[in-house]
């Protein structure tokens, strides 16, 4: 991978408060030297100011930092359960943007997701946008061109979801040689973007997915729940 690389832990809809403040106990006594790598922790939004505090209490600032897991398209107002890119500027590095789970259970459509990047976009706060082999023309097709070069792609087919709970994916990884082809179709669109992998990484695979040079980077979901699977996974890069 070419660095900066970026390690992505989502949590889906995971981990109550005591489970967050464990998780982070155990990640930052285990943490290796993290040399060129910067790991993002996106949780459920509502943990976010625990984690902000505990990356702050165990001195992680700078390698480690929080993300959100998704946005609100509207600027803020009478939308009731919304979270707004405002309530997060300046706290929230990243945002996950138009995860298939969002597409597929939530019905949002590539112009809710265009939505949402605006206004992440507009608070500072970098989006990683979710794109599969089926979307990327349409997904990528609501950006002009300054937009394309200031947000990130996560590259991440369905099927290769890992399977939590009998829900989503099929757990199948990937192959590298369709990563590749995908970096490439992914660069033509846009050049300069970032280009993440997400699928079923984990600590018995990651060695297929950091080989990959064009990558910056990975995003990983249930075997980011463990911290001890999390940290091999690390150690790995
Ligand atoms: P997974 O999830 O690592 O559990 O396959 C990745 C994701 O959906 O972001």
């Amino acid at each position: 991978m070419l660095s900066p690389k970026l390690i992505i832990a989502n949590w889906k809809a995971n981990k109550n408060h005591q489970e967050v403040i464990s998780w982070m106990d155990k990640f930052s006594s285990g943490l290796p030297d993290l040399k060129n790598l910067q790991v993002v922790i996106c949780p459920p939004a509502i943990h976010f100011p625990l984690v902000k505090d505990l990356i702050q209490k165990y001195n992680l600032s700078g390698r480690v930092s929080a993300g959100l897991q998704d946005l609100s398209a509207f600027p803020g107002g009478a939308y009731t359960g919304e979270v707004t890119a405002r309530m997060a500027a300046d706290s929230a590095s990243y945002v996950i943007l138009g995860h298939s789970e969002r597409r597929k259970y939530f019905k949002e459509t590539v112009q809710q997701t265009a939505q949402k990047a605006i206004q992440a976009l507009d608070n500072n706060i970098v989006p990683i946008v979710s794109v599969d082999r089926e979307n990327f023309r349409e997904v990528l097709g609501q950006f002009d061109d300054g937009m394309l070069s200031k947000i990130i792609i996560m590259y991440e087919p369905p099927e290769a979801i890992s399977v939590q709970d009998g829900e989503t994916g099929k757990g199948k990884p990937a192959e590298a040689a369709d990563i590749e082809e995908m970096i490439k179709n992914l660069n033509q669109l846009a050049p300069d973007a970032k280009i993440l992998y997400g699928g079923s990484v984990a600590g018995a695979n990651i060695s297929d997915f950091s080989s990959i040079p064009e990558l910056s980077g990975v995003v990983i979901g249930n075997a980011s729940l463990d911290p001890d699977e999390f940290i091999k996974i690390i150690r790995q890069i």
